[in-house]
This record gives structure tokens, C-alpha cells and sequence, in this order.
């Protein structure tokens, strides 16, 4: 049977991987799809040869991504140039055009996923998106086909490998977050713009992704609470220690009564849980269903091979599926198009969480009183609270407290009332905290 045809866009890290993993492994690969696999015909603006091992056996490079697309000898076009646009008109006009998709774009798939698969189902095309999430590790495959039987109630992940990279680094060796931000980018670990990597925002696309997968609702970007790990301190990682937590920088996907919770944000959780020992650039993602309990996927979420795993995995698959019925074939989001549900997305005031925080305030009578005194009015339990020695000639103190479960609302009209206060000075640190028990 004839080899089928790869038409690849994009030589970058993962797109130089995919050759490599391919060239290396193409015939386990065939003995496993059931058919030889080629890339017939690649685009890229600019490669580096000397880097790319296997470059010899793509049947054709240029540097137009639509005439890949369009060629007509391609079957599956397979997205690795990232980003919004052009990525989005390619993938569109390669589906127009009756091609199957694989695509390692998590951007792409969190803001335009409900278009391109309409798009795809219409055409009766398949997309695949397996490396978008948590790189090699076939999370996505787990969550839509390996737990299908569960409710799922929550989803927590540490899913972007720079942030986790940068946060071990600076509690294992005191780094400064701005050089180690410049090891994952050398490494090819970091986005394009690092600043998707450390506010947060790489983890929400795939953590938007994940959430539509888990609950079968359509793909909502701009409902999930994004915050990133810039504003963290060496002092706050070193006061959780104390406590006996770890803070890591979490994708947090929730089944509450009133809806779904969609955050990511730095989260302090007990070092005994095994996620919280995930360090460098590893991924890993903790899903609990009803039936399974808690389940955890652990491996490296980015880089050149292990995301061509992914990526060439999806690959695999779609061979497999090639003469399959399209209405028979694995739905995009887990769960039958028509199947999807509108249960909302909750704002962030409205989830409930618990909390550490950390003021800085005037070591005198009653300070503490009148900070535990907002606390309680605006019904807010403590569950503890340290004060440190305050610094030779120092007014102020530090004050560390671990706040029980309330409604987020309730935190910040306390924070507004306690950063009012004379004796409290600004820049009230303030950290979610889960327990993550299974
Ligand atoms: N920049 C991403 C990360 C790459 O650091 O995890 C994989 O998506």
C-alpha cells in the first residue's frame, strides 16, 4: 500500500523533532498505523539543517505554508508553526480542502477549536491535538477515551513546563527567575513570547482545552481565570515550605453545583501529594473521576521529542481512521457534538477556595485584632497564623496566615478593608491553596 502523505508546516523545535522521531522510528511507526508514513512536503521560513536529523527524507521543503495545503498529494497536514494567525487560515483552508489535521497549536485549539471543528465535521475530517496539551503526555487521549465512563469532578495540572522549570529552580537553588527564564528559552522549552509561559497563559489555552474535555462543554478561552507566576516571591515559597506546602503553578478544572470552575494560577498545595513533587520541566496532571478515583499522568510537557511523541502519535491515529465512517470516529471534545452542554463557567468570585497570605504590618497592639476583626466580620475563618521576628530595626512584621474555604468575593472585599488599614502596609500577598485530596 502506498505510504500516506505528510504535508508539515513548520521546522521549528517540534516540527524538527517530528522529522527526527519519524526518520528514527518510521517503521515501528508503519507496523503500527498499518501503512507506511512520509513527509512529502514540508514549509518553513527559516530551519537550521544541521539541526534537524532525518531532513533528507521530506520529499520536498519550501517556505509556503499554503502551498502545502493545497497540495494536492498531501492527506494529513500537520500544524507546527503555532500561534494564531496564519496558523488558523491554514488550518481551515487545509480542511476546506478535505485534509486531516494534526496540530500541536494549543492557542489555536482554545480560542478557534469550536470553529475548526465545525468546520472539520462538516467536511468529515478529522483534527487531532494531542501535543497541545502537557506535550508527551497523552493526557488527552486518557481524559476523552481511557476515562469515558466517568463523571469527571476535577482536573489539576501542572501544564506549562517553563513555569515549573523556573518555580523549582528558585526553591532548589535561589535563582533569579529572570535568568532561568533564559535557560528554558535556550532549552526550547518557552513560548515564543515567554510571557505566555510565566502569566499564565499558555496553561490557560490548555487548561480551556482539558476543562472542555473533562465536562463536554464547548471551548471557552475567555472564561478561565488566568494568573501567572511573575509576582511570585523567594519568601513566599520559603514561608510555604514552613507550613509544609509547595507552590506550583496550577490549570485547576472544577464540577461544582452552579457550574465549572476554569482557573490557573500559582496554587500552594501539601508537599506529601505526589503532584507536588513534580519539578523542572516535568508535567503532570491529577484527574479524579467517580468511578476511577484519582488518577495521575506524569512526563515531560515539552521540548523538541518528547512533544513529537504527541504529535506523531495523532499521526498514527488518523492513519488508523483514514477509511473509518466519520460519524463513527472519536468525537473532538470527548463527547458527541450535539451532546454539548452550556452548564456555565463560574466567574472567580463566585469559586471557592482557600487561601495563604502575607502582610507586612506595624508590630503594635491590637494590629493583629483589627486584621482578624475584618476577617470574621466578612465571615472568614483562620485556619493559622505565624508572625516573624521582626528585622533588626524594623517597625513592620511579616504575618503569614492560612485562610479556610470562602467564596473568593468574601476575600477580596476583606483584602480592600484590610489594605485600608493604617498599620498594614500595601502589598498584601495572597496565594490559593488546595488540598487536593483524592
Ligand atoms: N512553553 C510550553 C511549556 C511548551 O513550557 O510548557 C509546551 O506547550
Amino acid at each position: 500500500m502506498e505510504p500516506v502523505n505528510i504535508g508539515l508546516l513548520g521546522l521549528g523545535t517540534v516540527g524538527g523533532g517530528t522529522v527526527t522521531v519519524l526518520s528514527r522510528n518510521g517503521e515501528e511507526i508503519a507496523r503500527r498505523a498499518g501503512r507506511g508514513i512520509r513527509i512529502s512536503h514540508a514549509a518553513a521560513r527559516a530551519y537550521d539543517p544541521d539541526r534537524i536529523e532525518g531532513l533528507g527524507d521530506i520529499g520536498r521543503i519550501g517556505d509556503d505554508a499554503f502551498a502545502v495545503v493545497d497540495d494536492p498529494d498531501v492527506d494529513i497536514v500537520v500544524e507546527l508553526i503555532g500561534g494564531y494567525s496564519p496558523a488558523r487560515e491554514l488550518v481551515l483552508r487545509a480542511i476546506a480542502n478535505g485534509k486531516h489535521l494534526v496540530t500541536a497549536n494549543k492557542a489555536l485549539i482554545a480560542l478557534h477549536g469550536n470553529e475548526i471543528f465545525a468546520a472539520a465535521q462538516e467536511r468529515g475530517v478529522m483534527v487531532a491535538f494531542e501535543a497541545a496539551v502537557a506535550g508527551g503526555i497523552p493526557i488527552i487521549k486518557a481524559v476523552r477515551e481511557g476515562l469515558a465512563a466517568n463523571h469527571i469532578e476535577w482536573i489539576a495540572g501542572i501544564i506549562n513546563g517553563t513555569g515549573n522549570f523556573i518555580l523549582t529552580e528558585m526553591r532548589d537553588k535561589g535563582r533569579d527567575f529572570a535568568d532561568v527564564l533564559v535557560e528554558a528559552q535556550a532549552l526550547g522549552y518557552a513560548e515564543a513570547d515567554p510571557t505566555f509561559d510565566v502569566e499564565g497563559i499558555d496553561a490557560a489555552h490548555k487548561l480551556t482545552i482539558l476543562g472542555s474535555l473533562a465536562f463536554g462543554i464547548p471551548l471557552q478561552f475567555d472564561k478561565t481565570f488566568t494568573e501567572g507566576i511573575s509576582r511570585i516571591e523567594a519568601q513566599d515559597i520559603a514561608f510555604a515550605a514552613e507550613l509544609g506546602y509547595r507552590i506550583k503553578h496550577l490549570g485547576i478544572a472544577r464540577r461544582v453545583e452552579d457550574g465549572i470552575e476554569l482557573r490557573v494560577h500559582p496554587t500552594l498545595i501539601p508537599h506529601r501529594r505526589l503532584i507536588a513533587n513534580v519539578d523542572g520541566v516535568m508535567n503532570a496532571v491529577l484527574v479524579k473521576g467517580d468511578a476511577v478515583g484519582p488518577t495521575l499522568y506524569y512526563g515531560a510537557g515539552a521540548g523538541a521529542l518528547p512533544t513529537a511523541s504527541a504529535v506523531l502519535a495523532d499521526v498514527v491515529d488518523v492513519v488508523r481512521a483514514l477509511t473509518t465512517d466519520p460519524t463513527n470516529r472519536v468525537p473532538h471534545l470527548a463527547f458527541q457534538p450535539t451532546e454539548l452542554a452550556s452548564t456555565p463557567v463560574l466567574r472567580m468570585e463566585d469559586v471557592e477556595t482557600a487561601y495563604y497570605l502575607r502582610l507586612t504590618a506595624l508590630d503594635r497592639p491590637g494590629v493583629m485584632a483589627s486584621i482578624a476583626g475584618i476577617l470574621g466580620e466578612e465571615g472568614i475563618s483562620i485556619e493559622a497564623i505565624q508572625q516573624k521576628e521582626p528585622a533588626a530595626g524594623e517597625t513592620h512584621v511579616p504575618l503569614i496566615m492560612l485562610i479556610h474555604r470562602v467564596r473568593e468575593s468574601c476575600m477580596n472585599r476583606a483584602l480592600a478593608r484590610i489594605a485600608d488599614l493604617e498599620a498594614v502596609q500595601d502589598g498584601i500577598v495572597r496565594i490559593r491553596m488546595e488540598a487536593l485530596a483524592g
